[in-house]
């Protein structure tokens, strides 16, 4: 089904939070595609941050307060075109990088950070703005969108589902990105960032208190995408 039609206009800001593998970036991207939107990647922004770190030699183990310098120190350049989302580090093109084991191995360790979250929530804010003045309607996708990024988004959606389905469906983009897999792992890795994801003092990841749930085990891209435009057009955001 193509839904990209491009005669509708998204209005107002979508927020869309979850754990990896509910495939809340391709239907971002397509919602926000669908409605001539903005949409927004703000795991890639956590993720150039870690490939920064990685780059100034840190580890997991590293003091806080040299994360929060590499942190500081870093020019992020986040793309907001849903055909083609880039992100640049220092005026480099990392968008393939950021998707490595390395990245997403420290990812979750350099995202509890507060001083770094504080940091990147501001950036996003600034963005999502721009966007809004720019081309009227964003979907921005993370995990602490609707609880914290912002709060007054128009709709708000969390999408679930079980770490086994998640899991294939990370070792399916792996494969089909020429990635090196192991179902096994992923799945590990999988539970090990829910974890610190959802009992990280700050922001911890869950749903806000207003989103619509939507567990996502037994749909396709396309339904999730069909409900979220439903959703859309029944708050009058999308005409
Ligand atoms: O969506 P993703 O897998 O690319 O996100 C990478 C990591 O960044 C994820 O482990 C949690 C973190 N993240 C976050 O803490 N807050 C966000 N708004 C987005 C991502």
């Amino acid at each position: 089904m193509d839904v990209v039609t491009g005669s509708e206009k998204l209005r107002g800001a979508v927020a869309m939070d979850g754990p990896a593998g509910t495939g809340k970036s391709t239907v971002s991207r397509r919602l926000a595609q669908a409605g001539g939107a903005a949409y927004l990647d703000t795991g890639a922004m956590y993720r150039a941050v870690t490939l920064a770190v990685l780059r100034a030699g840190l580890g997991a183990d590293a003091p806080e307060a040299d994360v929060v310098a590499v942190a500081r120190a870093v020019r992020l350049q986040s793309g907001t075109d849903p055909a083609a989302p880039s992100i640049e580090l220092d005026g480099e093109d990392v968008e393939s990088q950021i998707r490595g084991a390395p990245v997403t191995r420290l990812v979750s360790a350099v995202s509890a950070v507060p001083a770094v979250r504080a940091q990147l929530v501001e950036r996003q804010r600034e963005l999502v703005a721009d966007a809004l003045a720019n081309s009227g309607g964003a979907v921005v996708e993370g995990r602490d969108i609707g609880s914290v990024v912002l709060p007054e988004a128009s709709l708000k959606v969390y999408l679930t589902a079980s770490p086994e389905v998640r899991a294939a469906r990370r070792a399916a983009q792996d494969r089909k990105a020429g990635r090196p897999t192991d179902l096994d792992a992923v799945l590990a890795d999988v539970r090990r960032r829910d974890e610190l994801d959802s009992t990280r003092a700050t922001s911890p990841l869950h749903a806000a208190t207003d989103a619509v749930v939507l567990d996502t085990d037994d749909l396709s891209v396309d339904a999730v995408l069909e409900k979220l435009l439903a959703l859309a057009h029944e708050r009058g955001l999308l005409t």
